[in-house]
């Protein structure tokens, strides 16, 4: 397993987890399970913030939230964003091709590439989704790391990044997880990768959640409107510490991950909005209505590429060539 940062730090959260719940008792050691000796504990706060990003990864993917759900089950915003990557995907790239769904959770692309007859190798560090996704057998799943990847030079013809670069918060691991896909695929093939929208991010994390929380639960919003939080995720894009929620690491500006696309060596790279202006509001609303549905699919055409608008999508699809086709 070495080679595969996120799978060398299961090692870290066996120990970090249980210090979590326990820190406020002041205990250092922790009997982990009955045997003779305490075993001395490694503090999350004494991680990297990757680290900490990545053990937050497997417990968050592996037992608080439902990957397999959101794209089909959670709200029409999910069944939007499918449809729009599957149709992308497939103008780009015919049927019948080698792809690696990097990042792949559960396998809901890799099973619907699969049918189309496009051989499909999906890759993810949480073993609950490469379990689910195996459950398919119409492609090969395994456990991996998108900044060390356990497959060869070229070896497909297109690769998709949906998922691992929001979650690594460091430029430098996101040019690796940019390399290693563009290492993988053949000269001219494509590359796809996804990242969170800054804004919709922001938009949630100030107004929308907050709106959501005191609405139901009646608690007060934060004390300040501007804590340090929220400025460093506003100004440089980084994902919180805390340790509850979505473990962000980057969340991206349009140009932002159009330039890191180029950085990482991409030919004829586009940037465009997946699901449009209009997918928020379907999201809050939990909606499945398939006239909001269609709506938010012709503004999400309409305005896919347009600077600026763009940027209103949750998610955002970078698209590009690798070097030497
Ligand atoms: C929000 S899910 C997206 C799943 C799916 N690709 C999609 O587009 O719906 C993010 C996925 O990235 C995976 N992931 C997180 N960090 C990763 C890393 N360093 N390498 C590979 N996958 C990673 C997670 O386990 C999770 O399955």
């Amino acid at each position: 397993m070495t080679g595969h940062p996120l799978i060398g730090v299961m090692h870290v959260i066996d120990r970090a987890e249980p210090m979590l719940g326990r820190r406020r008792a002041g205990l250092g050691t922790i009997r982990l399970r009955p045997g003779p000796r305490p075993v001395t504990l490694t503090r999350m706060s004494e991680l990297s913030p990757q680290e900490h990003v990545d053990a937050r990864i497997l417990a968050y993917y592996g037992s608080e939230f439902d990957e397999g759900d959101r794209l089909v089950g959670r709200s029409g915003q999910g069944v939007l964003e499918f449809e729009r990557t599957q149709q992308i995907v497939g103008e780009h790239v015919p049927a019948g091709s080698r792809i690696i769904d990097i990042g792949g959770a559960s396998g809901l692309h890799a099973a619907a590439l699969a049918e189309r007859g496009d051989t499909v190798v999906l890759i993810d560090p949480v073993p609950r989704h490469v379990e689910a996704a195996c459950r398919y057998g119409t492609f090969t799943a395994k456990l991996g790391d998108a900044r060390s990847l356990p497959v060869d030079d070229d070896s497909f013809d297109a690769a998709m990044l949906l998922g691992p670069l929001y979650h690594l918060f460091d430029r430098r691991d996101r040019l690796r997880a940019w390399g290693e896909a563009i290492r993988v695929v053949r000269p001219g093939g494509w590359v796809f990768a996804a990242g969170i929208s800054r804004l919709s991010a922001v938009a949630w994390v100030t107004v929308i959640g907050p709106s959501i929380e005191l609405a139901t639960s009646g608690k007060a919003t934060p004390s300040s409107p501007y804590p340090e939080k929220w400025r460093r995720l506003i100004e440089e894009g980084s994902g919180g510490l805390g340790h509850g929620g979505f473990p962000g690491g980057h969340f991206h500006l349009a140009d932002d991950l159009e330039e890191e696309a180029l950085a990482a060596g991409l030919h004829d790279v586009r940037v465009i909005g997946i699901e449009g202006p209009g997918a928020q509001a379907i999201e809050i609303s939990r909606s499945h209505d398939p006239l909001l549905i269609a709506a938010a699919r012709t503004l999400a055409g309409a305005f896919e590429s347009q600077p600026g608008l763009r940027d209103l999508s949750p998610h955002l699809l970078a698209m590009g060539r690798t070097p030497g086709g």
